[in-house]
């Protein structure tokens, strides 16, 4: 499967250019006073503004895309946190941060800020090591051999959750005019990650199995509280209780435990894989829950809700426009997706690509500055200092109109064709060009090809079983159409 995400993105251009001739400018912006310039960006950042204004409005007012300001989380109980960071915020100067030669990325996956490491089991999981450090190549290898191991099961195993979740929201539609899909979506993500990551369904523990969803719910929301806006509290009980300290990990401990001994019972085979690239088990188990409970998990769970209703309040015809692809590729009787089939649909791949671009699901990125050096931005130079943060906001990043044309416009067949294949250089989403591959030596997302394949699979699939389909204004569907044409309505799977 994988090899057709590869022949879809192979594309004739480099990388991401640099086109770094022109003059050479200090960074604009200031930290402002000590605690009062952090505490000012924090409510500016959370309260005042909201991530986009706060960087746009930067951005406008230094008139550069880079720039200085404060980052949450900060005062008063988050303590040795430097907030300073040097904003990236267009598609050249936020590439330096792929550049392993430039960029240190030890500890920064959130920002300044790391979690506790009690939520990791006291250890620092793959995604905290820069690529100098020994371990981080063990923890990538191990990483991308077990994705290349769950092959076999991958899109099965989606198939079969995803058609268990369309059946929920079926019969819920039948009683209600709308069905909230976040639940069922949430626990189809977790079982087929379970039995392609682990090797087993999370059914064979009944706790696991209930509840297994929830519990790293809670254990994400623990660790990234502090930096994310919440919708849950109003202002400023939000400031107050989820912005001002670090959340403690005993109140998921035992939770963890459980998922813990669950990896250490049921995945055997897959932690003796994890020992022979040098990982000991309890490092082996800490980080499979990591890339299972955080960057599958947690990034599958923030990206196919965006994709499903992005689509499902279109009113341009897309869906109809989808549909066709996808019925005129199924050429078995069977009327099931294959891979083949799903290689020719290059509108459904674009589709993937431009919600990718307009909602990335890891929206901010950090790294630190290996030594002095030169960061470009269109066309200036900004010398940037040993040690310092930079930290690229990829919702404005993606909506560079250098680089796209009616940037801030969904335009679902942008990545069609030759000069859509080109523009794939400048798709950020895995922490890397949709171009580029990941491996030892960078710290792009080892998934990368299986989220955007997975992704457009799911599309197939309900393009396949539905005549089409809308959502409201939350994770909701509000119709479910089935196909008419027989063959396309046959439940099938990954042939
Ligand atoms: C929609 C789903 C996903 C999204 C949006 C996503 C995104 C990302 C991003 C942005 C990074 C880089 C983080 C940074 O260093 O700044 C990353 C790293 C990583 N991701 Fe994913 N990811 C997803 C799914 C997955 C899955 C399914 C797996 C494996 C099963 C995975 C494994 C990894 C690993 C191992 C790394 C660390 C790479 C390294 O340290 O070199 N990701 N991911």
């Amino acid at each position: 499967m994988l090899s057709i995400c590869s022949s879809m993105i192979s594309s004739p251009s480099p990388p991401p250019p640099s086109s770094a001739a022109g003059t050479t400018r200090s960074i604009p912006g200031s930290y402002g006073f000590p605690l009062l310039g952090p505490l000012k960006d924090r409510l500016d950042y959370f309260w005042f503004q909201g991530q986009d204004k706060f960087f746009r409005s930067r951005m406008e007012a230094h008139k550069s895309p880079v720039f200085r300001a404060n980052m949450p989380p900060t005062f008063p109980f988050f303590f040795g946190i430097d907030p300073r960071i040097v904003a990236v915020l267009d598609c050249d100067s936020f590439s330096s941060l792929f550049d392993p030669a430039l960029i240190d990325k030890r500890n920064v996956l959130v920002g300044s800020y790391m979690p506790s490491l009690n939520f990791t089991g006291d250890i620092r999981v793959g995604v905290y090591l820069d690529t100098t450090e020994p371990g981080h190549a063990a923890v990538k290898k191990f990483s991308l051999d077990l994705l290349r191991r769950s092959s076999a099961v991958w899109f099965s195993s989606f198939e079969s959750n995803l058609s268990r979740m369309l059946s929920t929201i079926e019969s819920e539609l039948g009683q209600n005019s709308s069905s909230n899909f976040f639940v069922p979506l949430q626990k189809c993500i977790f079982s087929f990650l379970c039995k392609s990551i682990i090797g087993v369904e999370p059914s064979v523990s009944s706790e696991v199995g209930d509840s297994g969803f929830v519990m790293l719910d809670k254990w994400l929301a623990l660790q990234l509280l502090p930096t994310v806006s919440a919708q849950a509290l109003p202002q400023p009980f939000a400031e107050i209780f989820l912005h001002s300290f670090p959340f403690p990990f005993f109140l998921v401990a035992r939770d963890y435990k459980k998922l813990y001994n669950f990896v250490a019972k049921h995945g055997a085979e897959v932690v003796s894989i994890a020992e022979e690239y040098g990982l000991t088990k309890d490092e082996a188990i800490h980080n499979i829950l990591f890339v299972l409970g955080f960057n599958a998990f947690g990034g599958f769970t923030v990206f196919l809700p965006a994709l499903i209703t992005t689509i499902g309040r279109d009113k341009t015809g897309l869906k109809q426009r989808l549909r066709e692809e996808v019925r005129s590729h199924i050429k078995s009787e069977k009327g099931v997706v294959g891979f083949e089939e799903l290689k020719g649909m290059e509108l459904v791949w674009s589709t993937v690509y431009e919600v990718l671009r307009l909602n990335p699901p890891v929206p901010l990125q950090f790294g630190r500055a290996r030594e002095d050096f030169e960061l470009n931005s269109r066309g200036a130079r900004y010398p940037v200092k040993k040690g310092e943060l930079l930290c690229g906001y990829q919702p404005i990043v993606m909506r560079d109109p250098t680089v796209f044309d009616r940037a801030d416009e969904f335009v679902a067949d942008r990545f069609v064709g030759e000069e859509g294949k080109r523009l794939l250089n400048y798709l950020f989403w895995s922490n890397g060009p949709e171009t580029g591959t990941p491996t030892v030596q960078n710290k792009q997302c080892a998934a990368k090809d299986h989220v955007v394949a997975t992704a457009c699979f799911m599309l197939a699939e309900i393009f396949r079983r539905y005549d089409d389909y809308e959502c409201g204004d939350g994770m909701d569907f509000t119709k479910l159409e089935k196909a008419t044409n027989t063959a396309a309505a046959v439940p099938g799977g990954v042939k």
